[in-house]
């Protein structure tokens, strides 16, 4: 029999190791043992408590916070995408903000008003009430698709799970900001890196009853879908939700003008300190529900707000040493290992030179006192270094130029404004095992083929096994090999199989994003697959006669312009690349890119614009067409349908082509008519 005291050690030892493992996984976001591994772990720690009652005297498993959950939750689709918000860091981000506002509206000297509310630093969740009963709880996941943490979002008092109230719409999505107050998450210091960590770790727990042992408080701050919808201002909504029993922000203010921002902004930033919750800046709203409509939102965020942040914080180190990265596209970025020093709350050990030119302007140099910052989850930057700390012996930094494979580098020149690029670039693209590691980074991000569990780290060790070495590769994993890897197990393997096998349905603009063809961001691959349409058109750009007649067809795209051309006709003169992108296509049901409303007044309609309109902008009257169904072409051609011309300064040479090639012309009185239709 084992002595009380030999039960006793081998009991703190697991607990010891189980509390390891919960900061790998919460607060270093890095797991070293398989889930399978973990729960082992737990079950071992649960049924030495129930043979020797004893040890829960010493320590219990009941009381370590911070579990990892044992299994992944349930997917579910947002009813409408939750999406980021811009940033905008001083007063010329807001002006711009505001600019494009009253642009797009066409909107001249009138005032819009504003709703202000501090930006909560937590997690988002989604609560969906169906004739006022709580069914469903989401978190943000990537945005298009959260998981179903319904319990733990129960396990918060003050969210409402019924609203008895006469009225209230059968539909009713409200979405929120969940956190840990910082007095609270002070008992809770030595388990998570910061309050924000902490209300992630809580909200992702498998079991409810391990969140409800952490204080969870939350904020609402706005909507997803209200059917029947009955607000009309942001201002208003807040108010009767509050009303409802919902916790809304009491520093939340409707303001009008510029300089009320800024006062908002300091007055905000001065209470920062005091305040029982983490808040990084101010998030400006456009309060009109009906402009925030029009507005709409690019792929990313919403163009009716935008978060005004905190100026980023800011601390002393020294540069240790320069070395460089290189980029997905080739782009050959400095960073300064530099002296550890807290930032913020955070450790910071790396600060970005962002390139040649900056070094040089700034005259870095290896072993200078310089002055960091830090602002939300970005890298961090140099600001400016202390010339009078800088040794008498320091050197300039000379910049390679060669790449961490060997490779040349170049300068770009403009083609326009013929200037050298300011970065420095390795031209050798999959030939070049930094780049091709990172171009397999970005292709399993959440924005792409959103991979989860073949995170950067993965990626990296599986590239040093040779298993992962070009994109197919993903789909033909010799999972044998991985389960005798340290940190996987069944369950993680098994997760691992289910994502990638759901991510080999994916949709045509996704698929054209994920390749990485330099410039061409979500927007453009959006536009390009609407063009294309099906990956068998698509696939037509391998071939370089029928690229050359599609990309002279390109020129016609509202939003894709020589740049993008150029950089698709290189990508595809790469024979490299064709070969990796066939291979890829093999391994896939790429769906049609469906354009999202095919049955709209301007169906199937290749409309386009000249002169401005009275009452709105030419990118509202691009939106509206293309959300009615309809195409908007950046030249005339026979293609197009309509020339709609606005009555200020339409120009005298379109209208003349247009009526040579009989295309039929709008002027804008009936184009107003078209559009109250
Ligand atoms: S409005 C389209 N209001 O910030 C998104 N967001 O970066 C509209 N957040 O995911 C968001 N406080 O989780 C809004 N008062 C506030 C907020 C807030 C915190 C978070 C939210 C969102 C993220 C966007």
């Amino acid at each position: 029999m084992k002595s009380k005291n030999k039960i006793e050690q081998e009991f703190l030892k697991k607990i010891k190791n189980l509390k390891k493992h919960n900061k790998l996984y919460y607060t270093d976001d890095s797991p070293k043992i398989s889930d399978y591994k973990y729960d082992s772990l737990k079950k071992e720690i649960k049924e030495l408590e129930i043979k020797h009652p004893f040890l829960k005297k010493i320590s219990s498993i009941d009381n370590i916070i911070g579990a990892k959950p044992s299994s992944k939750f349930e997917k579910i689709e947002h009813l409408t995408p939750m999406l980021s918000l811009s940033n905008s860091f001083d007063i010329n981000d807001i002006n711009d903000f505001h600019k494009k506002i009253k642009n797009f509206l066409n909107l001249k000297n009138e005032k819009i008003e504003l709703f202000c509310e501090p930006k909560i630093d937590g997690i988002s969740a989604t609560l969906i009430y169906e004739n006022g009963n709580l069914i469903k709880g989401l978190s943000r996941g990537d945005g298009f698709t959260g998981e179903n943490i319904l319990e733990n979002l129960k396990t918060i008092t003050s969210i409402p799970k019924k609203i008895d109230t006469k009225n209230l719409p059968e539909l009713l999505e409200i979405r929120c900001e969940i956190f840990i107050g910082k007095n609270d998450f002070n008992n809770l210091k030595d388990k998570f890196a910061n309050p924000r960590n902490a209300a992630g770790g809580s909200l992702r727990q498998k079991n409810s009853e391990e969140t409800a042992k952490i204080p969870l408080k939350y904020f609402a701050y706005g909507f997803g879908i209200i059917r029947p919808m009955e607000f009309s201002k942001q201002s208003e909504f807040l108010k009767k939700i509050s009303e409802l029993g919902f916790i809304t922000n009491p520093l939340s203010e409707k303001i009008t003008g510029i300089d009320s921002i800024e006062k908002y902004h300091k007055k905000i930033d001065n209470m920062r300190s005091s305040l029982e919750y983490d808040i990084d800046g101010i998030v400006l709203k456009i309060n009109d529900l009906n402009l925030q409509k029009r507005l709409g939102s690019t792929s990313n965020s919403p163009r009716w707000a935008t978060a005004y942040k905190f100026s980023a914080e800011k601390a002393t180190t020294r540069i240790k040493t320069i070395s460089i990265q290189v980029g997905r596209t080739g782009a050959i970025t400095p960073v300064a290992k530099v002296d550890p020093v807290t930032v913020g709350g955070v450790v910071v050990s790396n600060a970005t030179l962002h390139n040649e030119d900056e070094i040089k302007r700034k005259d870095i140099r290896i072993g200078d006192t310089i002055q960091i910052q830090r602002a939300g989850d970005v890298i961090p930057q140099v600001v400016s270094v202390d010339i009078k700390k800088r040794d008498a012996e320091s050197k300039k930094f000379i910049f390679p130029t060669k790449c961490l494979c060997g490779g040349l580098t170049i300068k770009e020149k403009n083609k326009i404004t013929k200037k050298e690029d300011a970065v420095r670039r390795c031209v050798k693209g999959y030939a070049c095992e930094f780049i091709a590691k990172e171009k397999l980074k970005h292709i399993v991000s959440k924005d792409a083929f959103n991979i989860d569990g073949l995170g950067k780290k993965v990626i990296d060790q599986f590239w040093d096994l040779s298993l992962i070495k070009e994109p197919s590769d993903i789909f033909e994993l010799n999972f044998s090999k991985i389960k005798n890897l340290e940190g996987w197990g069944e369950v993680s393997i098994d997760n691992l199989k289910k994502a990638i096998s759901n991510s080999k349905i994916i949709k045509l603009d996704k698929f054209i994003f994920s390749i990485g063809i330099r410039h061409i961001g979500q927007e453009n691959a959006k536009i390009l697959a609407g063009f294309f349409g099906s990956i068998k058109e698509f696939s037509k750009l391998f071939d370089l006669k029928t690229r050359e007649k599609l990309l002279s067809s390109l020129v016609d795209l509202d939003g894709i312009g020589g740049t993008q051309i150029d950089s698709i006709n290189n990508f595809f003169s790469n024979t490299t690349n064709i070969r990796i992108t066939k291979k890829l296509i093999e391994k896939l049901e790429i769906n049609n890119f469906a354009i999202r409303n095919t049955s709209g007044k301007f169906s199937n309609k290749k409309m386009m614009f000249t002169g401005g309109f009275q009452n709105m902008s030419r990118s509202e009257a691009k939106t509206i067409v293309e959300n009615n169904g309809g195409k908007v072409l950046g030249t005339i051609s026979k293609k197009l349908d309509f020339l709609v011309v606005g009555d200020s300064k339409p120009t005298k040479k379109k209208i003349d082509q247009a009526k040579e090639l009989n295309i039929k012309i709008i002027l804008e009185k009936e184009w107003k008519k078209i559009l109250n239709s």
